[in-house]
Parts: C-alpha cells; structure tokens; sequence
C-alpha cells in the first residue's frame, strides 16, 4: 500500500500543504449543521483503523482524531504507554510492527522525536505526529486554517509569536517555509527557537523576523500567538525560571492593541496571568476555541491525505 506519514510539516511540499489546508476548509463546510457524531455521507475510511499511542496526556487531539475518525467512517483504537508493554520496557520497534497489523494507520503523542521515527522506521503503516517535545504539525495545520477563516488567506500577512521557542513555534517556522505569511518572533534568549530549524526555513524562502522586543514582535500583526511557559517535555523544575524570564512576553491587552486588528491564538491547555492575561484569552480577539475545533476537521484532511483516500 502506498502511504505518506506526517512527522513534520517540512516534509510537505508547499502544493501538499495547500491541498491539505483547502481539503479542511472543505470538509468543515460539507458538515456545517450536522450532529457531530454523524458519518460523513462519502465515509472516505470506511474499514480503516486507526491506533492512537499516548504516551503524554492529552485532551484535544485524543478526542479530535477520535471523532474524525469515526466521521470519516473509520475506527479507532486508544492505546495508553502506561497500560501497555511500552509502558515496562518493549522496544518501539517491536511495538510498531505489532500495531501495524492491528492498525491501518497510527497517531502517536509522545517525548522524543525519535521514538516517533523509530515508529515510522519499522511499521508498516502510515503515522501521524500527534505532538514530540520538537513538534507539533497538527496544531498548526489547524491554527492556519483558524487564522485564514477570520483573517483571510494568509499570503503577505503578519503572525507574531510571543514566549517559548517550543514544539509549536517550531511547527509554526516550518508553516512559514511553506506559506507566504511573516512570522515575527519574540522569545528570550534562553529560550529561542533551535538554531538549525531556523536556519532551515530561511533557506528555504520563509519570512521571519527575529524581534528584541514582544511590542517590535505585535506591531502590525494579523494574529498574536502564545502557549505555556512549561512543556510537557520540560523539566518541571525549572518552572520559576521560566516564569521569571517570560513575565515580560505575557500577551496583555495593551500589546494585542498594538496589532492589526488582531486575532489571538493558542494552542491550549493555557494558564490565565502566566503567558497570556485573562481579558485577552477570554475576550473578543481570542479564537481559541475555533482551534480546538479545527483540530478536528485539519486531521481529517491529514488522515485522507495519509492513506491516499483525498478527493475519493
Ligand atoms: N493543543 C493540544 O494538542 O491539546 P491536547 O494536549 O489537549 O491534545
Ligand atoms: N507546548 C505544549 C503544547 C501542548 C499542546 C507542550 O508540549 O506541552
């Protein structure tokens, strides 16, 4: 069977990524209405089983995909590490090829990259980054989307990214390599972006600035960005200093007011007075919920795309 994985938003090509930010727009609008437990009338995974692997908690993406799978027609199948043999010590690579005759495609959230890799390496299905301590693709497949659905398409507008320079700021730099938005950056020194993910997207045509100050970073923005000060993948001792080195980055009113009319995104769960200020979160520029939603529908765009079914 051929099949295509999504790790990484840099392994698309920019026509993929296109298709697939146009198919979610798509399959959102064919269902505007329906119950939400409803089949999708063409059932494009019909017969497909999905695996889903967490090894680190989630709320979005486990009920996200859960439903999507089954509103396209397919099954899913939830695996805990903890409940499972991952959990005491089996290798990725034995557990991968297990799945792979369970399972007609595989989603996993874990730590490291390359446990995902080694997945990808060994099994014989396709598989899905449901978030690593370096990336999280999905998030901002849906976040586009989110964007382009209150601010329009997103060539030649301005996205600003405001704290830590984690998993989703690096999704976010790939999306840039990839469509023709500005992305402004403001992190602390200690905490910018890998150098290397950087470097990558620049040479590949990205627009991104690299700002001293989160005012420089807003100013003229489309949308404000943010997310927690601490990673699941980060030690949690070190929660005062991050605290501390991030304080000035909290997305307050005064500098969402210095965008264009800005939206404000964030990929949530989101801690209210840390990286962004209550009245912002919770006021009328936030579309956070939109997000959550379009999780949802940007994944089964993925999934399709996945398994070759796009356009069936
Ligand atoms: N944004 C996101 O991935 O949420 P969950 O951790 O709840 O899945
Ligand atoms: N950067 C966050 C995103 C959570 C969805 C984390 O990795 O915990």
């Amino acid at each position: 069977m051929s099949y295509q994985n999504f790790i990484d938003l840099n392994d698309l090509t920019k026509a993929q990524a296109r298709q697939l930010l146009d198919d979610a727009h798509q399959r959102k609008a064919a269902r505007a209405g329906l119950p939400k437990g409803t089949v999708d009338p063409d059932a494009p995974l019909r017969g497909y089983a999905l695996a889903m692997v967490f090894d680190k908690p989630s709320t979005r993406t486990r009920l996200s995909f859960d439903l999507g799978m089954r509103q396209l027609g397919g099954e899913t199948m939830i695996i805990n590490q903890a409940e499972t043999q991952l959990g005491r010590g089996e290798s990725m690579s034995d557990t991968a090829q297990v799945i792979s005759r369970f399972a007609d495609i595989a989603m996993l959230r874990t730590g490291p990259h390359e446990k995902l890799t080694e997945f990808a390496k060994h099994g014989s299905i396709p598989v899905i980054n449901g978030l690593t301590a370096f990336s999280h693709p999905c998030q901002i497949l849906a976040d586009l989307m989110t964007f382009e659905e209150h601010k329009g398409r997103l060539n030649g507008q301005r996205i600003a990214w405001l704290g830590d320079g984690n998993n989703v700021l690096v999704s976010f730099i790939h999306a840039a390599a990839l469509f023709d938005f500005e992305l402004a950056i403001a992190c602390p020194p200690d905490f910018m972006p890998p150098q290397a993910v950087l470097d990558e997207a620049l040479a590949s045509g990205a627009r991104i600035v690299v700002c001293a100050t989160p005012e420089a970073a807003v100013t003229g923005a489309a949308c404000v960005v943010t997310d927690c000060w601490v990673s699941m993948s980060d030690d949690p001792a070190t929660a005062q200093k991050r605290a501390k080195a991030f304080a000035p980055y909290q997305v307050t009113q005064k500098l969402m007011d210095l965008g264009d009319a800005a939206i404000f995104m964030h990929c949530l769960p989101a801690y209210r007075e840390s990286e962004v200020a209550a009245e912002v979160i919770d006021g009328p520029q936030s579309v956070i919920f939109d997000e959550a939603e379009n999780r949802c529908h940007a994944q089964k765009a993925i999934l399709t795309f996945c398994l070759n079914t796009a356009g069936k």
